[in-house]
């Protein structure tokens, strides 16, 4: 009874590391596509053929479930594997929506029409990936009505993060938030749309300061995935044991992942 979970690379490990703690008897194998990250200055279709290569690795694995804790493949891919890639009996759900839900006030499965909510003032701070696709706004305009929302492709933070380079990641969050803040010089609330970035959670409160609240997707996901797992207990897929895969190397991916999460995580090679 295994789960997959999948990222481009290290930031996915935020949700798997919420989702561990919320669920810690479910089996969960987790993919890192190191070897291909950034998925953020990719093209769509690379991005979509990158995802069900290693989804299928995951399904390969013993997961009929897999998340894709990554907001650049749940933007430009998730779609289009839903519509005419996955195959029967399997499932792949994407980090948008729950993260949605908290900033629209809705329980999971309201489909009541898009109304006024608390937060008008909205930056979304995503890859460029993620912010070309339009995916949060469309989303969003689902559930809710006059929200503003000014996003900003945070270019080269995943980069900075995935090479171990937390003073450059440091600096480019600044930057980040100096270039929003230039559009919505008040924004009431911003959303950490990619997954590596609650990694540098505390930088952008401290860049963005004490009166915006920041939404981050760790533990929505994984609050999301226990709901739907209590409905459908079958999905969880035949595989016993947890595991790290990696595309990239697994010594380097290991001491990173071992830095981020404070806790041995030994990846092998996928
Ligand atoms: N963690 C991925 C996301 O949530 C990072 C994307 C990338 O590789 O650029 O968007």
């Amino acid at each position: 009874m295994a789960v997959g979970i999948f990222d481009s690379g290290l930031g996915g490990l935020t949700v798997l590391d919420a989702v561990a703690k919320r669920l810690p008897d479910v089996p969960l194998v987790y993919m890192g596509d190191s070897a291909h990250a950034p998925y953020g200055v990719r093209t769509p279709d690379d991005i979509y053929n990158l995802t069900i290569s290693a989804t299928q690795r995951l399904f390969d694995e013993g997961c009929d479930l897999v998340i894709l804790a990554c907001n650049t493949a749940s933007a430009a891919a998730l779609r289009r594997m839903q519509e005419s890639w996955v195959p029967q009996g399997k499932r792949v759900l994407g980090v948008f929506v729950p993260m949605i839900e908290a900033l629209t006030e809705r329980q999971w499965g309201d489909n009541s029409p898009p109304r006024e909510v608390a937060a008008k003032h909205v930056a979304l701070f995503a890859t460029p990936a993620t912010v070309a696709s339009r995916a949060f706004q469309r989303e969003l305009a689902f559930r809710a009505v006059g929200v503003d929302v000014e996003a900003q492709a945070c270019g080269g933070v995943v980069d900075a993060i995935e090479d171990g380079d937390l003073i450059l990641a440091d600096a480019l969050v600044r930057s980040h938030v100096d270039a929003l803040m230039r559009k919505m010089p008040q924004p009431d609330a911003a959303i950490l749309g990619c997954t590596h970035y609650p990694l540098m959670e505390a930088e952008f409160q401290a860049a963005l300061g004490p009166d915006v609240k920041v939404f981050s997707q760790a533990n929505l996901v994984a609050e999301s995935l226990a709901d739907y797992l209590a409905r459908r207990p079958e999905m969880v897929g035949p595989g016993l044991e947890s595991a790290f895969l990696t595309t990239g190397d697994p010594d380097k991916v290991s001491a990173r992942a071992t830095q981020f999460l404070r806790r041995q995580i030994t990846f092998t090679a996928a």
